[in-house]
């Protein structure tokens, strides 16, 4: 939760002593619920079986919610042939999985399918930039396209073979093992494109490079980075996105409404593990993010959650009109404990996730479709429980309270 609702978390426990809601038709993600299984989670997104990581590409297609995500379809520990793992919904609750949606399988990627995010294009088709760890170890920027842009459920998905889009080199200076997780890329006044990779020098200076392109094929390396800040060493999983100053509605990437917007730049900061936030202004000229005054990028600034929270990544779900966000949760259990339960890792429930009135930090709450995990609700008004007494709740036969 967003620094802000902290306190209602507080608030949210003593009310649930008050009032109990009783979720009797449970039918999330994990709807097999196994009694040998008890830390299998009733609500949250997981695969079927084996490592989960880092959320990538969420969007909606044609009324249908896409989820990928950092897969590994041998185990239930990290593994190099790490895939993009695919699963689908109508409603961000319930989840059909769906084949991989591709695999380590060119010389730019066959070393492992890493992060990227979706793009929709003017003409409603969906492109995904992705890293790819090449044949020689090094990081570099591939694209992949549906195969069939009819089908809702985007089942399969090609590589052009003009992969890699952008290569580290001698001449750019980037370290082929610190160049990674393209974001989603949104339209300049120019009419170009712009996206940014997660970076970082020798000397631990932290940036999101820039890269433009007119056909969203041939990028070329912008001489500067959108953003930058000294000693926060690699930010990964950067995540850069307008936000309205006027409501709570999303504000689509590649909005130009300049005068009602702040931006939102987001990095996972790898030397802590942990989501960090700013909120600034976006120089549409120049190309720079400008994070507002008492903002800076690093540790200090902001977080998007507490605890286990990492790669966060955010889409605008244009049904809605709102922006959405997931983030990994790295449940860290001894990797021997997850090869003897067979899976490994969450994705945060779906939040909301919009700008407060005092434009100084942002809020979140899950999507309202939670709700419709909840059946009947009890409630207990001025009751005192006494120290070891025991209370029986009658009429309901709850997966969950
Ligand atoms: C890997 O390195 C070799 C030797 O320098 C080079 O010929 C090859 O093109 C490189 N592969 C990629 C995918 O860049
Ligand atoms: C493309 O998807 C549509 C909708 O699912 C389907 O009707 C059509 O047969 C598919 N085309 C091919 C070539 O598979
Ligand atoms: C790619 O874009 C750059 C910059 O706009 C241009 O100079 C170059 O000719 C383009 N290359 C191709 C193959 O289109
Ligand atoms: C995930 O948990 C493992 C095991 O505790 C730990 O080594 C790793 O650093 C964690 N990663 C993140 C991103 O929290």
């Amino acid at each position: 939760m967003a620094k802000v609702n902290r306190s209602n978390i507080g608030l949210s426990l003593l009310l649930s002593l008050l009032l109990c809601y009783f979720i009797t038709d449970l039918e999330a993600s994990s709807s097999h619920q196994d009694l040998n299984q008890p830390y299998r989670t009733g609500y949250h997104f997981q695969p079927p079986r084996n490592w989960m990581n880092d959320p990538n590409g969420p969007m909606i297609y044609k009324g249908i919610y896409h989820l990928f995500y950092q897969y590994n379809p041998y185990g239930a520990v990290w593994d190099v042939r790490i895939v993009w793992g695919h699963s689908t919904s109508v409603d961000l609750v319930n989840w059909t999985p769906q084949p991989p949606a591709f695999s380590p399988s060119q010389p730019s990627d066959i070393n492992g399918c890493w992060s990227g995010s979706v793009t929709i294009l003017p003409d409603g088709k969906p492109v995904i930039l992705y890293t790819g760890i090449d044949e020689n170890k090094s990081q570099v920027q591939n694209v992949a396209v549906p195969v069939n842009v009819s089908d809702p459920y985007l089942r399969e998905w090609s590589k052009p073979p003009l992969n890699p889009l952008m290569t580290p080199n001698a001449v750019n200076g980037i370290d082929p093992d610190r160049f990674r997780d393209p974001t989603t890329a949104w339209l300049g006044l120019d009419g170009e494109w712009r996206v940014i990779v997660g970076s970082s020098t020798d000397e631990r200076r932290g940036l999101v490079l820039l890269y433009k392109s007119r056909d969203f094929f041939n990028w070329t390396q912008s001489t500067k980075p959108l953003h930058y800040e000294d000693l926060t060493g690699m930010w990964e999983c950067p995540d850069f996105f307008p936000v309205s100053t006027t409501g709570s509605d999303g504000v689509e990437t590649s909005s130009f409404v300049q005068d009602e917007v702040k931006y939102v730049l987001k990095v996972s900061l790898i030397e802590t593990l942990h989501d960090y936030y700013t909120i600034g202004s976006y120089d549409r000229e120049k190309d720079l993010y400008v994070p507002d005054l008492g903002f800076v990028q690093d540790e200090t600034a902001p977080r998007l959650d507490y605890g286990k929270y990492y790669a966060s990544k955010t889409f605008y779900d244009d049904d809605k009109k709102r922006r959405i966000l997931w983030g990994w949760v790295n449940e860290s259990s001894p990797a021997k404990d997850d090869i003897k339960k067979g899976w490994a890792g969450l994705q945060s429930f779906p939040r909301k996730i919009w700008l407060d009135e005092s434009g100084k930090e942002l809020l979140q709450w899950p999507i309202e479709e939670i709700e419709t995990l909840r059946g009947t609700q009890v409630n207990w008004h001025n009751k005192i429980l006494e120290a070891g007494s025991t209370l029986q709740v009658h009429g309901v036969t709850a997966a969950q309270v």
